[in-house]
């Protein structure tokens, strides 16, 4: 018998002879158990890491128990992957009320260091995690691989695999980390991944239990025993659509939309790496030194405003950040004294003319040209302030991207003047827009994007993979690595794009 085992029989005793004991039982099966790797046991979900700060980082794990009691976790941080000697170390407890994830805030660490982490619970050790510390030493470069919306079942996660391999910094997830469908109603299963809990999620248990589903895939567990990561959510996190007060998909006949969206951030924050605040403000900053700033935009729960029915509709009532975020945003804007300003922004940021593609809906009402008004307040507030070298980064759209952000929309064909560039990441694995279509008919969708969007320098809707974007003090660069097929396992990638912005010029250098 174990010591652990030893101590559980003798917890058991003890409890179940007291008046006032808790009692204990076996947890009940999610059904993800047939994914789990015995060879973890009782770490199944992996080791992670996040939100980077030049002498913190937070560490995570998950272990699986046998029962609800609570478990005793160490931890230990070290230079060297043997952990011949231990720069940092101690113990937490988790159980239940956090789903037995483990959560912590390793701090006194030095800046710009590669460290190893591990866990020990249950007379059992952990995978060997690796992060960084955010380099705030003014020399190098910073590298950031930039990732969004990974759909289990439509293919597997080779990109994340790819992104593990690659000597990063940090990696930013902009969202749809999961879906929240029922199987097969978003994308197909054909290579037989099938979501788990069987249903649209709505309960904290449905939450928790599509988290344990993709932390069981080796591509994404990969990824984050590689790199820390630095999360935000987009809307699938929560459900299609999300808004301060409702979602596209959320019905009345699934209860209260308050409850579901304090489920979803809940499980959210158990499951990723993220340092919580005391207000449960998402939206956050991270400082690379005098190199770059990163502001991590929250534009879902927040403060946004139901998306509008059509383009007239849109006024300055139209709030995709809210009231205080957007004072914070400007604030940290104008405040900063970096060369660069990262903008790890959900939606697409820029004007977006699809009228010729889609007639009947010629723009995204769920990106900011839905919320245009304040976008434009943003755009006037980075001229009036000669706010320079503003780099936007995007997810949701399973499409690479590539614009300058006009001073003025009017103006550009003429002017050519730009305020800021974006850089679109396409999807993991989920869907873009040759997915049931012939790639020649999407080549030609693609040339129509471009052709009515002079400030957009470069689209592909056709691939899957990420963005790696490299920042020295001269340049901003974003290369473009793409799987050759979502379907097959371990995919090989290619570089397939790489456009670049200079310090100073405020527009794509093409
Ligand atoms: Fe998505």
């Amino acid at each position: 018998m174990s010591n652990y085992n030893l101590l559980f029989f003798c917890a058991l005793f003890l409890f179940t002879n007291c008046d006032h004991a808790e009692e204990i039982f076996p947890l009940k099966s999610n059904g993800t158990e047939v994914h789990y790797d015995q060879s973890l046991f009782p770490f199944y979900h992996g080791v992670a890491s996040g939100d980077p700060l030049a002498d913190a980082v937070i560490l995570w794990t998950r272990i699986t128990p046998p029962n609800n009691m609570p478990i005793e976790v160490n931890w230990e941080v070290s230079q060297s992957n043997q952990f011949n000697e231990i720069t940092l170390s101690g113990s937490v407890t988790t159980d239940s009320t956090s789903d037995f994830t483990v959560k912590v805030d390793a701090k006194g660490l030095s800046p710009n260091t590669k460290y190893f982490y591990r866990f020990t619970a249950m007379d059992e050790q952990s995978v060997i995690g690796e992060t960084k510390t955010i380099n705030n030493t003014n020399e190098g470069d910073l590298k950031l691989g930039v990732v969004s919306c990974s759909n289990y079942e439509w293919g597997y996660f080779s990109a994340y695999k790819h992104l593990s391999e690659k000597e990063l910094d940090a990696v930013l997830h902009l969202g749809d980390y999961f879906y929240e469908y029922a199987p097969g109603t978003y994308g197909d299963t054909t290579i037989g991944r099938f979501n788990i809990p069987p249903r649209e999620i709505l309960s904290l248990e449905d939450y928790r239990t599509r988290y344990a589903l993709y932390r069981t895939d080796k591509d994404l567990q990969a990824a984050h025993q590689k790199h820390p990561f630095i999360a935000i959510w987009d809307d699938h996190e929560i459900t299609n659509n999300a808004y301060i007060s409702g979602a596209q998909n959320h019905q009345e006949d699934e209860g209260s939309y308050d409850d579901r969206k304090n489920i979803a951030a809940q499980a959210y924050y158990e499951w990723l790496p993220i340092r919580e605040n005391a207000n449960k403000e998402i939206y956050r900053s991270f400082s690379f030194g005098e190199l770059a700033d990163l502001i991590m935009l929250d534009e879902r729960l927040a403060g946004r405003t139901k998306q509008a029915d059509s383009v007239d509709q849109v006024d300055e009532s139209y709030s995709m950040l809210g009231a205080k975020q957007l004072t914070w945003f400007k604030d940290k804007l104008s405040r900063g004294s970096t060369t660069w300003k990262i903008i790890g922004n959900q939606v697409i940021f820029s004007p977006l003319d699809i009228s010729k593609l889609r007639p009947d809906s010629p723009a995204n009402l769920d990106a900011w040209d839905g919320y245009a008004v304040e976008r434009d307040d943003i755009v006037d507030h980075l001229v009036e302030n000669e706010i320079d070298d503003v780099v936007f980064l995007t997810g949701d759209t399973h499409t690479s991207w590539a614009f300058d952000i006009p001073k003025s929309l009017d103006s550009y064909n003429a002017s050519g003047e730009s305020a800021a560039v974006e850089f679109g990441t396409t999807s993991i694995t989920s869907a873009n827009w040759n997915e049931g279509r012939p790639d020649e008919e999407v080549l030609g969708a693609e040339q129509l994007v471009l052709g009515s969007n002079d400030h957009l320098k470069f689209i592909n809707a056709r691939d899957h993979g990420y963005l790696v974007l490299t920042v020295s003090n001269s340049t901003v660069k974003a290369d473009w690595y793409y799987v050759d097929d979502i379907k097959t396992k371990n995919s090989p990638e290619k570089l397939m794009k790489s456009i670049s912005v200079k310090q100073g010029a405020n527009k794509l250098d093409l």
